[in-house]
Parts: structure tokens; sequence; C-alpha cells
């Protein structure tokens, strides 16, 4: 079976990806420098498929160690290249940091692509690219806005060096999946997110507020032009999503797709609002979450779901698991990892 790069494959959804790739029969190789993870993550990874894959901890940004772990693995097919930083505030605060961590290691990785007879390429996108979109829900055709912040630059300006290199490498190809809001863990719940600190986002901080860690959650403004006043989003089940690389992978490997660069969107199609995920929350734990709205959290937009046909009829993906499927999951993985 073909052996495939997971960079970042320690990380949330990176782990996840690195299960269904294994669950399918694929060989995988994960690169990972551990600045936001953990090698026990393989522990996980293991229990779940019976398989133990090759870690290598490698910072992306020596290129050398790149050009060298390329010239040891010569029969790698496709990469899947999860590796980057991820925090928007962080990257406001760190503009070089992010341009360094996101951009680089992608041209790095590009270079040694290029060299290859060929080569599939899996880009971790996010909707961050469509800002606050005109229309809902967000086709793949949506204008690519302004980037709010240099994170969201980094995901940009990072398609945009895939396409370019795809016109001049005929054996380059190439998709670029715009994740919406993943959120959940496995259902074994033996991987699941781990966030370093105090969590930016929603789903994390609702079950550390649950447990204890936090007193209550602020739940950023109710005043929006939405039915219950605040903000709305797609969450969708990180093994969904995960199973979408796998899809998206095979495809380039077998020759389906229709362009040497292609997008697509994944998400659920369907928004909820942070009221209702709360209430979700609330339904599948039976705990009553502790919660004051407070003032709007700056950069916040709107509205933002993903339309879902180019990847219900082009990839052949589709969601499977609910809203309340991936809250229960996420909570029991809060439950397992401070239990
Ligand atoms: N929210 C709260 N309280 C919190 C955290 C979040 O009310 O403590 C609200 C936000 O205001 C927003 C919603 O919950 O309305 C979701 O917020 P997240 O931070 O979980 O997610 P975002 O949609 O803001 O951001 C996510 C990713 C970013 C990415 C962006 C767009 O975290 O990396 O989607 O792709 F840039």
């Amino acid at each position: 079976m073909d052996k495939v790069l997971v960079t970042g494959g320690l990380g949330f959804i990176g782990s996840h990806t690195v299960v269904e790739l294994q669950n399918e029969g694929y060989e995988v190789v994960i690169i990972d420098d551990l600045s936001n993870s953990s090698a026990e993550v393989l522990e996980g990874i293991e229990a779940i498929t019976g398989i133990r894959p090759l870690f290598e901890q490698i910072d992306l940004k020596e290129k050398l160690d790149v050009e060298n772990f390329f010239v040891r693995h010569s029969d790698i097919k496709g990469v899947i290249h999860f590796a980057a930083s991820k925090a928007v505030g962080e990257s406001v605060k760190e503009p070089l940091l992010y341009y360094e961590n996101n951009i680089s290691t992608l041209v790095y990785v590009l270079k040694e692509l290029k060299k290859l007879p060929s080569a599939a390429f899996i880009f971790s996108s996010s909707c961050t690219v469509y800002g606050q979109a005109d229309e809902l829900p967000i086709t793949e055709n949506a204008p690519v806005k302004a980037a709010e912040s240099p994170y969201g630059n980094t995901k940009q300006i990072g398609e945009e060096i895939i396409k370019d290199t795809c016109k001049i490498a005929p054996n380059l190809k190439a998709i670029a999946l715009r994740y919406f809001n993943p959120i959940g863990a496995h259902k074994s719940v033996k991987i699941g997110e781990l966030p370093i600190g105090v969590p930016q986002n929603l789903v994390p901080f609702i079950t550390q507020t649950a447990i204890g860690l936090r007193d209550e959650l602020s739940i950023f403004g109710d005043d929006y032009p939405t039915p219950d006043g605040t903000c709305i989003r797609d969450y969708i089940h990180v093994v969904d999503l995960a199973k979408a690389h796998v899809i998206a992978l095979g495809r380039l490997l077998q020759g389906k797709n229709k362009s040497n660069y292609e997008t697509f969107n994944l998400g659920t199609g369907k928004g909820s609002s942070v009221l209702e995920v709360v209430k979700s929350f609330e339904k599948v734990s039976g705990k009553k979450l502790n919660y004051k709205i407070v003032g709007r959290r700056e950069g916040d937009i709107i509205s933002a779901y993903a339309d879902t046909n180019k990847a219900n009829d082009d990839l052949g993906w589709k969601t499977e698991l609910s809203l309340d499927e991936a809250m229960r999951s996420a909570w029991e993985w809060e439950q397992k990892v401070r239990g």
C-alpha cells in the first residue's frame, strides 16, 4: 500500500487522520516537532489501529532535515500537510513566527515533492479565507477576502504557493481542504484535542468549564443579527473531517481529480449558534454549563457555514456525525484527560 507522510500527525486533526489512513491500509510516516503535541499520541493511535506509525521528530523549518527525510523516504506517494501554527490571536502578536512556521515549511516540503516522479499533496486550509462571506452557505467560488490575521493570511498565501507550484510541476497534484470548525474526539477516547493553556476555541472552553478548570464560559456577544443573537459556525466532527483527507488523497492517487489543483469546503452545511452548541453540550452531558454573555470578540465574523455540494458530489464525501455526537465525544475526552 502507498506510503504517506503526515506532517503535524500528532496534532488534533493530524492524529485522527493517521487513524483513518491506517484503517484504509496506508503506510504512514509522521513528522512532528512536538511544539504543540506529545509523542504519547502514538500510543493512542496504536491502541485504536493496532499499528504504530513511523515517527520522526523533525522541525520542518530546518531545510536540510526536510531534504534528508525525503532522501530516506523517496518512496513517499503523498503528503498530508497539517504542520502549522494555528492561534489567531498569537499570530497578530507574532506575525513573523507565523510566516516562518507556516510558509517556509510549506515551501521546503513542496521543493522536495517537485523532485519526486509523482506526488499527491493535501493542504490544511480554512474557511477563514472567505472572511464574512456575502452569501451563505459558502461555496468554493466565494471570493477570498482580505485576511483578518497573519494566521489567516498564511492559509491564503499557502493556497497561492501550491497553486503556482502545480502550474509548473506536472508531477504534482494538490487539494486544499478548507475546514470549517473541527470539534470532537475519536469515539475510542484514545485521541482528542489537547489545547495548551487557556483554550481560545469554543468547545474546549466549554468542556474545561464543565470539568471545573475554568469558572465560566464567556459568550462573545448576543446582539448579532442571528436568530438568537450569537454567532453561527459550521461545527464538524473531527472524525468526519479526517475521513475527507483519506478520500481526497485517494482521489489524487487514483487520478480522479479534475485539475491539478482543487479546493473543497469541509463542513456539515448546517450552521449552529454559540447558544445551540451550549445547549447540545448540556443535553449530552446532563450538566448545566456556567456561562455569561459578554461583549463581542474583535475580528469575529457573524455567520459562516459551508455549501457542501462540491465535496458531496465531486469528492464523494459527506459528514455522518451530528453536533450532539461531536459534543458527547468532546466531553468524554475531557473527562478522560482530567480523570
Ligand atoms: N466563542 C465564545 N466564547 C469563547 C470562545 C468562542 O463565545 O470562549 C464563540 C466565538 O465568538 C465564535 C464561536 O464561539 O462565535 C466559535 O469560536 P472559535 O474560536 O471556536 O472558532 P472561530 O470560528 O472563531 O475560529 C476558527 C478557528 C480559527 C480559524 C477560524 C476560521 O479557531 O483557527 O475558525 O476558519 F481561523
